[in-house]
């Protein structure tokens, strides 16, 4: 090592050692990085100086937003009418097509002639979400996810959700045995 630099005071089992300290600007850089990374994790891991919300928080919220604005962007441009369920009502196959699929699909929860069992009474004149042939219709459509029936549109092509609307409506009035107690508001529209 160079003359110039110092020898440390205290030599280590009798060896000299040069006192060659890291530069002060070398140091500043290595505390500074230090410091920044343990302020990074804990501000990118708990989001915390910014929303106080977590990594997970805010995922899961921003998963739920994006599916409010498909539901609402689904329930703004449903794919039918009421003039057009109305006119299908009559059309030939469309009360056998939704019935199949009831048989197939629904019964699990609203029970055999939709006479309700996890699922509402659909044959009753109260309605959660509406007893008009597109209100059931959208509501097959979206679903309510919150409550356990599923998103439809999902899964069934739009003719099939509209024979279902059909086939429910078809049911009104039937009086099943073990109806389930009404449940929501009357609407006999
Ligand atoms: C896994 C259970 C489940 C299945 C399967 C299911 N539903 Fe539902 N359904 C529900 C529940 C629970 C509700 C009540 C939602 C609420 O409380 O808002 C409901 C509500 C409804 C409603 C609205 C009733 C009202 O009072 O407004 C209609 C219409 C309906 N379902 C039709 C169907 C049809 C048609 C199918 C088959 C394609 C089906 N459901 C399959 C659980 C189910």
């Amino acid at each position: 090592m160079s003359d110039k630099l110092p020898i440390q005071d205290k030599p280590y089992d009798g060896i000299q050692e040069d006192n060659n300290p890291l530069p002060g600007w070398w140091k500043t850089i290595l505390y500074a990085c230090t410091v920044f990374a343990i302020a990074y994790m804990v501000v990118v891991h708990t989001d915390f100086l910014v929303h106080s919300r977590s990594d997970m928080q805010r995922f899961e919220h921003e998963i739920a937003a994006m599916r409010f604005r498909q539901d609402s962007i689904r329930a703004l441009k449903p794919p039918f009418t009421y003039a057009e369920l109305t006119k299908l009502r009559t059309e030939q196959g469309r009360l056998s097509e939704g019935k199949g699929l009831f048989t197939d699909k629904c019964v699990a929860c609203h029970a055999a002639g939709g006479a309700g069992n996890i699922g509402p009474n659909l044959t009753d004149n109260f309605w959660l979400h509406g007893g008009r042939i597109d209100s059931v219709a959208l509501t097959i459509l979206n679903g309510v996810s919150a409550k356990g029936m599923p998103t439809w549109g999902n899964m069934l092509s739009d003719e099939q959700i509209k024979s279902l609307a059909i086939y429910v409506k078809s049911l009104h009035g039937t009086n099943p045995a073990n109806a389930k107690p009404a449940q929501g508001v009357l609407d006999t529209l």
